[in-house]
């Protein structure tokens, strides 16, 4: 964040449209803890050890406005997201979300600081609606446009505000929460699966990401296989809560044989999905061959049942072989705290099975911040802007450097 933005920006707008969520959001930084010198320290300062730049956050924030228009309906009767329908649909909406945004935030888009926008990764031509926006906002006001990579800013809630809910939480003070380093991350979106090592602020090494299908993806392409709708998430959870999960043997995916692919020397701790959805079509095709076309409710339910135990339990087991892997490599450490994030982290037979699978420290984004949303954004925008960085819009992600020679 250039120095002179800190003091500028009591108030940081920000827009998401890198999927099927238009969303934006307000807050407000509460810097009062951060002293003269801390205020032009931002880019100059660093800590001693690393080199980094120091982070200087605002102590609270305050969300203004947090507004999500779902595409969901809109999509479902494809069963996915079509990206030309998506960015079409952004461009319908994010004006009058923005305009409503500022009135419930009580501003004029002149008051605003700065805006902060997902430039990547996403569907190119939906995160092109958002960006130029903002491009536009931001120079009709005469203010920064802070470019956000939304992979890292789904993290962002976890680390600085595990409790949120807009409901309530809309307008009260949140008091930013300090992260402990070493820290793993885990994200589980509708297209990452990415687990890293974070020795501090602004340093990940990339210790898993997935061989085939992204977790949510799996949970959507197994929703769609029966019937639920589309996104299948949380309808398959909800189905799951009434299904048998001992019904079907589905296999936990990379739990057995020592086989290593050329994926585990680059990333010691790789998932996969396809196995289990796999596994899933295989149950209903069973079903159908003993009872007929038709899938019954309670097949229905089993197969979810099932197939989320199996893939929460590979979730499970790779945060706990992660945190043994940290514990004892040479270039790793033990860790402090665990974060996870992403539309999946709303899972709530996942929350549970984690909490009890290990005693470190475990932050979750508040339920109302796993799925896409600009609140997400402006937090990430405050993080990222002490190190500098500008990014131009992009579609895919510029992965974290990975452990590469140790696992050759
Ligand atoms: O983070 P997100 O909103 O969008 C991406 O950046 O991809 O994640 C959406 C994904 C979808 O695949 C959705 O089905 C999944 O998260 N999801 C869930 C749940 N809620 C959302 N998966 C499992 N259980 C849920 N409760
Ligand atoms: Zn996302």
């Amino acid at each position: 964040m250039p120095p002179s933005l800190r003091a500028r920006c009591r108030y940081l707008a920000a827009i998401e449209t890198s999927c099927d969520e238009t969303s934006f959001s307000v807050l407000e930084c509460d810097f009062s803890n951060l002293g003269e010198a801390d205020a032009t320290a931002d880019l100059a300062g660093s800590t001693p050890a690393t080199g980094l730049p120091a982070l200087a956050l605002p102590h609270r924030v305050r969300v203004l406005a947090h507004l999500v228009h779902s595409q969901g309906s809109l999509h479902e009767p494809f069963g996915g997201v079509v990206p030309e329908v998506a960015a079409r649909d952004h461009l319908a909406h994010l004006p009058a979300l923005a305009r409503e945004g500022l009135r419930r935030a009580g501003l004029r888009a002149a008051d605003c600081g700065a805006i902060a926008v997902t430039a990547g990764p996403g569907l190119i031509g939906a995160v092109m609606v958002g960006y130029l926006f903002a491009q536009g906002f931001a120079e009709a006001n005469g203010i920064p446009c802070l470019a956000v990579n939304h992979v890292d800013a789904h993290l962002a809630p976890a680390s600085l505000i595990p409790r949120f809910d807009p409901s309530q939480d809309c307008g009260t003070w949140l008091s930013l929460r300090k992260p402990a380093f070493p820290r793993l991350s885990l994200t589980v979106s509708g297209g990452h699966c990415l687990m890293a090592f974070w020795p501090e602020w602004g340093q990940q090494i990339l210790l898993g990401t997935t061989l085939d299908d992204a977790c949510g993806e799996a949970f959507d392409k197994v929703a769609k296989l029966l019937g639920l709708g589309y996104p299948g998430g949380p309808l398959l959870e909800a189905q799951a809560r009434l299904g048998d999960t001992g019904r079907f043997a589905f296999p936990v995916p990379l739990s057995t044989g020592t086989a290593r692919t050329r994926q585990h020397a680059v990333c010691p701790l790789p998932f996969s999905f396809s196995g289990l959805k796999t596994a899933a079509l295989r149950a209903t095709q069973a079903c159908r061959a003993s009872q007929g076309e038709q899938l019954g409710q309670k097949d229905i339910a089993d197969i979810a049942a099932c197939f989320q135990d199996a893939a929460t339990h590979h979730l499970c087991d790779r945060i706990t072989k992660a945190l043994e892997l940290c514990a004892t490599h040479p270039n790793l450490a033990p860790v402090a705290e665990i974060v996870v994030a992403g539309g999946v982290a709303a899972n709530g037979a996942f929350r549970a099975k984690l909490a009890k699978a290990t005693n470190v420290p475990l932050f979750f984004a508040p339920l109302s911040l796993c799925g896409d949303n600009a609140t997400m954004i402006a937090l990430q925008a405050l993080l990222q802007a002490n190190d500098g960085r500008h990014i131009m819009p992009f579609s895919r992600y510029d992965f974290a450097p990975t452990l590469t020679g140790h696992f050759a």
